[in-house]
């Protein structure tokens, strides 16, 4: 044990979010210690890489921060055992995909990686320790690993009442998004911390005490603190189906998403946050905790419950499709011989996360159709793009950029909104493209005036 730090902490799980947000934790409390650790050998190298970007996960301001702190108080490794016997305090911030077999496949979570946790926990731990749910969770998961660990508590007291192992478990569910992490971590909107007992819950207000006012820390029970995660993202994808269900109103009216966006967005009862439309929403979250809220509703008999936030799912798939077909029908009703390039494959701009992209599902509809498809995006690289695909290389390309991309496309589909392509020099991309040359801007961010006066054909979303 390591005497110089006031408390050791672990976290299980080194990804996008036990890594970021062990950083972020690192960063404002020097005294304490922090070991992140994961069974993925390769990517804990990457979080020890000395060339910073590198890093197995990208988000602006995190590799100032890992140069901060890595080997002083921060550290990677796969020293599962060691680091959860030395802790005061064990994160869990493993994945929870959706099952893909057995019961509740295609909508309940896969909490194998939850309970191997804490079955490690359970083994290796000494003394008391606090057990924080950072995962997001179906609600009464702490109840699965109080069982596991208590289960250690009677059966492994090593040598008399000091040295018993005791645990006590808190739910501190995350609300980072990717590609703004740092910020959130840095100044979140509010924390959660859900908990049994008055111990564990001031521990671990006293670590985001260290730089989040008090004010925003928001103490709870278990049950609600694991409910409120999952509906908080069931919240947000529903404004984001809400506005694509109104965009393709817009386009059939002549009203335009954006303006109707503004003029709902400006009632503050309504805000205008998350009113953006687009091809749907992506990421590793959304779906996986809606299809888990559906579960969880139609587990405790409430059909109608699940039925609802499960159309929020339907609307989504329905966009991509919408979109792929509108390329599709633009382009003479068919793509084969055409060549299509594809801007953006991250699930959203300033990550390289291509978890549920919907990137993936329209390029695999337009390759249905016969298209060959040349991609760029800044952050996502060849090997990452490929994986998504069964498809022969004679059908995909990948090109470092936007200008090669375009090289002799009937079209570019515009998916992630990197601000670089609005910066892109609209005139020589025209110039190598085969005419006439569509743009489908399915992010509405481009200057649809200006590429119209360059001379492409432009469909923009919503309007
Ligand atoms: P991730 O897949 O990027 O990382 C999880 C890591 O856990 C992997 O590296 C995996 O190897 C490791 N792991 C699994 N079982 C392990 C074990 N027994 N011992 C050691 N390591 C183990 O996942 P993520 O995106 O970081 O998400 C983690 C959790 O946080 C999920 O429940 C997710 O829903 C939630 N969440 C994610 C985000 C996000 O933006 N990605 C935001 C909020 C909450
Ligand atoms: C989301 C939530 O915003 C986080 O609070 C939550 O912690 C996280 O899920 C999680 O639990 O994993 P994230 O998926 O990283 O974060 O990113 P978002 O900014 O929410 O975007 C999700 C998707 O919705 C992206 O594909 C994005 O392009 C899309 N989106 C977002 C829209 O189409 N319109 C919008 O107005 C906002």
């Amino acid at each position: 044990m390591n005497n110089k730090f006031e408390k050791n902490v672990c976290c299980i799980g080194a990804g996008y979010v036990g890594g970021p947000t062990m950083s972020v934790i690192a960063s404002n409390c020097p005294a304490i210690r922090i070991d992140v650790v994961d069974i993925n050998k390769e990517r804990i190298e990457a979080w020890n890489c000395n060339d910073l970007s590198q890093l197995p996960v990208f988000e602006p301001g995190l590799e100032e921060i890992v140069k901060k702190c890595r080997g002083k108080n921060l550290f990677f490794s796969n020293k599962v055992e060691e680091s959860i016997a030395k802790a005061d305090i064990v994160f869990i911030s493993v994945n929870t995909p959706t099952k893909t077999r057995g019961i509740g496949a295609g909508y309940a979570s896969d909490l194998k990686w939850i309970e191997s946790s804490a079955r490690q926990i359970a083994q290796f731990a000494r003394n008391h320790t606090v057990v924080v749910e950072k995962s997001t969770l179906p609600v009464k998961t702490a109840e699965t690993i109080k069982t596991i660990l208590n289960s250690s508590e009677q059966s492994d007291d090593i040598g008399g009442d000091d040295n018993k192992k005791t645990f006590s478990i808190v739910s501190n569910p995350e609300f980072l998004a990717e590609g703004t992490a740092i910020e959130d971590l840095q100044n979140p909107d509010r924390v959660l911390i859900g908990g049994e007992d008055d111990f564990s819950i001031n521990l671990i207000s006293d670590i985001y005490k260290n730089w989040i006012d008090p004010d925003k820390i928001i103490t709870t029970n278990l049950w609600s603190s694991e409910l409120s995660k999952l509906v908080a993202n069931a919240f947000l994808a529903q404004r984001i189906s809400s506005i694509n269900s109104i965009s393709a109103l817009c386009e059939n009216t002549g009203a335009d998403i954006i303006e109707v966006s503004k003029a709902i967005g400006t009632d503050s009862r309504i805000g205008s946050k998350f009113l953006k439309p687009g091809p749907g929403f992506g990421g590793s979250c959304f779906k996986k905790d809606i299809l888990n809220l559906v579960y969880l509703s139609r587990y405790y008999g409430l059909r109608e419950v699940g039925d609802y936030w499960e159309q929020v799912v339907d609307i989504n798939q329905w966009q991509q499709r919408r979109i792929s077909s509108l390329v599709i029908k633009n382009l003479f009703g068919t793509l084969s011989n055409k060549k299509l390039a594809v801007f953006g494959f991250s699930f959203k701009a300033n990550t390289n996360d291509t978890r549920e992209s919907p990137s993936i599902n329209i390029s695999k509809n337009l390759l249905q159709e016969g298209a060959k498809l040349s991609f760029y995006d800044p952050k996502v690289n060849e090997k990452q793009i490929f994986t998504e695909f069964d498809n022969s290389q004679e059908e995909i390309f990948v090109y470092d950029t936007a200008l090669k991309a375009a090289e002799g496309a009937d079209a570019i589909i515009v998916l992630t909104e990197w601000e670089e392509f609005n910066c892109l020099d609209w005139n020589d991309i025209f110039k190598i493209m085969r005419k006439p040359a569509w743009i489908f801007d399915a992010r509405v961010f481009l200057d649809k005036t200006s590429l119209e006066n360059i001379g492409f054909k432009v469909w923009s979303l919503g309007t």
